[in-house]
């Protein structure tokens, strides 16, 4: 069956759909979205594009960003950075401080809240002008100059983000932080706020789908093997205590983020985004899982 018709099925057997999940409101500003927009967008890298629902429509990309970060933190450092922040799922939620402690300050990986804190510590040590200069590689990445930071939200998560003021200074106590924690944590709150339609995330993310190249300008940002590594990890630590479970669904790389937006792509063929506001009790949308599921099932196009 053609593609278009099966994301078109999809979207119609989930459009009734009964969503259990609920809008992430921790987050206080998150929680005034519409909890039934609906968006999908398939790009592949023979440049055919499908999108249905509110697959224009931004909203904030939170944890998906960390994929983004790591990126620009592997482009500019390479294996430095593994001394830092590890590889391996944690099994435990996005925001969990448990094995912080007895692990000397060290994140198990780069996409729970605490890795991604040390990946902007070295953004911040190594850019010029970290807000600037983060939103420029996005832009470039996304081939859109048509994306921003949302200062309310980052302003919201600021003034609640108990839990990441939490496990920075953990960090800090381990010498695993190099700048200010307040510098640090402005920074993260702001690279979550960025905030992208479904089109816009699967354009983004087809480099990874491309050996690191982008696919419409053919310019290398990072190496074949830098790509490999990045898979990787959103394939093992992507949905944090349910990684497995999205791998066993899906059947490919994928991030998630709070917001209710996933992307997943499947390396050499294409990138998808969808996003639905209501999580479940993981923090990763409902629907879009359901979304993915049927995607590659009903397609036969997962890694697996
Ligand atoms: O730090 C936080 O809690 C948020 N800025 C990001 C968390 C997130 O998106 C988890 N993903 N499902």
């Amino acid at each position: 069956m053609e593609l278009k018709q099966i994301l078109q099925d999809i979207y119609t057997e989930l459009a009734d759909k009964n969503d259990k999940g609920q809008v992430a409101s921790y987050i206080p500003e998150l929680a005034n979205i519409n909890p039934n927009k609906f968006g999908i967008h398939y790009i592949s890298l023979e440049g055919n594009s499908y999108g249905l629902g509110d697959h224009q429509e931004k909203f904030s990309c939170q944890s998906i960003i960390k994929v983004l970060s790591l990126c620009l933190a592997i482009k500019n450092e390479g294996v430095k950075i593994w001394k830092r922040v590890g590889v391996e799922p944690s099994g435990t939620p996005f925001n969990s401080l448990v094995q912080l402690e007895y692990e000397h300050g060290i994140p198990r990986n780069p996409f729970i809240n605490a890795g991604a804190i040390v990946i902007c510590d070295i953004l911040l040590s190594q850019l010029e002008n970290p807000k600037d200069d983060f939103l420029a590689f996005v832009q470039k990445l996304a081939l859109n100059s048509n994306i921003n930071y949302n200062p309310k939200i980052s302003a919201s998560e600021k003034a609640h983000g108990y839990r990441n003021a939490a496990l920075i200074n953990m960090m800090k106590s381990f010498d695993n932080i190099e700048n200010s924690i307040d510098d640090v944590l402005d920074f993260y709150y702001d690279i979550c706020s960025i905030e992208m339609t479904c089109e816009e995330l699967a354009q983004t993310f087809l480099l990874f789908a491309n050996n690191g190249c982008i696919p419409n300008s053919n310019e290398r940002i990072i190496t074949t093997s830098q790509s490999k590594r990045i898979n990787a990890i959103m394939q093992c630590c992507g949905f944090y205590d349910e990684a497995g479970e999205f791998s066993f669904k899906v059947g490919l790389p994928g991030k998630s983020g709070v917001g209710g937006g996933i992307v997943a792509i499947h390396p050499g063929k294409y990138a998808v985004a969808v996003w639905s506001p209501r999580l479940n009790k993981k923090g990763n949308s409902y629907k879009g899982i359901l979304a993915l599921e049927l995607l590659t099932t009903k397609s036969e196009l997962s890694i697996f």
